[in-house]
């Protein structure tokens, strides 16, 4: 038989899908529901300390894509499929002692299932430090079976915040050292996939001692300009600022920065997020290495919780395992990673001849071979 549960930092999952950061876990009734369909675990929306308020309308909105013309855009029309979803959502807009009462109730309805929060707070000085462990210590204490550290919220104007620490590698050590120092559950940590090399933040989160790595959070993007209006899709009097991109399309990005960090840090463990609808894409992510898989946008866009996800995640996950039986796997961590060396680089991919073939650098011109000489 089968094995759905895995044991990923130390914490035993009935199954390795959550819902990530984001409007499913925003309410304590969105979490007992999301537990209630059959989530291994959530990671709650992130809380922070200082006041949230977001712009004025639509905080989100999904992206889709027609066959015929290949259009993107967020107007709906019969035919089209989903392409992403965007936002320019904030952080919780409850406050800590929000949801503190709320940690310990959703905890005590379902011990068996993982409660993890994630926390944001600044970076910038000594104040702010303590500010993660006033977070940390306050959901652990309530009910929180492990932490992540959202450095990757890609709409923050504070330079301290958000993707901001995520792209600061002294940043990542600080404050996930700040955070191990009070921390007695796991601490994970959730980059920004908008840097140039993400194996340089995660190298930073491992040495401050990270836990586990999570990635991605959404993509720096903006909403497409509408052309008869003239307008972009979302604004708020003509203006918009950068927010971020999710869904279909960020899996394939999401997958190549997932590859350079689990090669990077074969013994590490990662949590992959980014364009899972069901158990084809969360594949990926296990065969590349990750131990737990994080879904949002095809969630919120499944009675806000995704019971259905969850269970085409479940029935996938069980027939992968079937479509696969000569090969007597047991659990996720039989097959977790066996392709992770597959990502290689361009010169070692095979080529009709390899005769013209000198990785971009120009030919050897000139003189014949030293044994084509010596033969003539
Ligand atoms: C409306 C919205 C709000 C989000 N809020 C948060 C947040 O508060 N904290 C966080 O770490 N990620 C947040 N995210 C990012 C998601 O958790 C997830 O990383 C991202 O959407 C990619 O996954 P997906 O392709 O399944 O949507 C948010 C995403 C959306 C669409």
């Amino acid at each position: 038989m089968s094995n759905r549960s895995v044991i990923f930092t130390g914490i035993k999952f009935e199954n390795p899908f959550l819902l990530s950061s984001a409007p499913p876990t925003e309410s304590e009734s969105n979490i007992m529901r999301a537990f209630d369909a059959g989530w291994g675990g959530v990671v709650t929306k992130t809380i922070g300390l200082h006041p949230v308020v977001n712009v004025y309308g639509a905080k989100a909105k999904f992206l889709r894509t027609s066959p015929d013309d290949g259009r993107v855009s967020m107007k709906k029309r019969e035919g089209a499929a989903l392409h992403s979803s965007w936002n320019w959502e904030l952080i919780s807009d409850k406050t800590l002692d929000w949801w503190i009462p709320r940690l310990r109730r959703i905890k005590a309805a379902h011990p068996s299932k993982v409660l993890i929060a994630s926390i944001m707070a600044g970076s910038g000085n000594d104040k702010e430090l303590k500010a993660w462990q006033t977070l940390a210590i306050a959901c652990q204490e309530n009910g929180a079976d492990g932490l992540e550290l959202n450095f990757s919220c890609p709409h923050m104007d504070r330079k301290d915040m958000g993707s901001n620490i995520g792209r600061d590698q002294g940043l990542c050590s600080v404050v996930t050292e700040a955070v191990k120092e009070v921390a007695k559950i796991p601490v994970w940590t959730k980059l920004t996939p908008s840097t140039s090399d993400i194996v340089l933040e995660a190298g930073a989160c491992i040495r401050g001692g990270a836990d586990a790595i999570v990635s991605s959070n959404t993509f720096p993007s903006i909403p497409v300009i509408d052309p008869e209006t003239l307008e972009f899709e979302i604004n708020v009097d003509g203006l918009v600022s950068s927010g971020g991109l999710g869904g279909p399309a960020i899996l394939p990005i999401s997958l190549a920065k997932m590859a350079a960090m689990t090669q990077a840090f074969p013994t590490m463990s990662f949590s992959g997020i980014g364009g899972v609808s069901d158990f084809n894409q969360a594949a990926s992510y296990f065969l590349l290495g990750c131990g737990t898989v994080q879904v949002c946008t095809s969630a919120m866009l499944d009675h806000a919780v995704g019971p259905n996800v969850i269970k085409k995640l479940l029935d996938g996950l069980d027939h992968f395992f079937e479509i696969h039986a000569d090969k007597g796997w047991k659990s996720i961590e039989d097959f977790r990673g066996i392709r992770r060396d597959r990502v290689v680089l361009q010169s070692q991919i095979r080529r009709p001849s390899d005769a013209d073939y000198h990785e971009g650098f120009d030919g050897v011109e000139g003189y014949a071979a030293p044994d084509e000489v010596a033969t003539t």
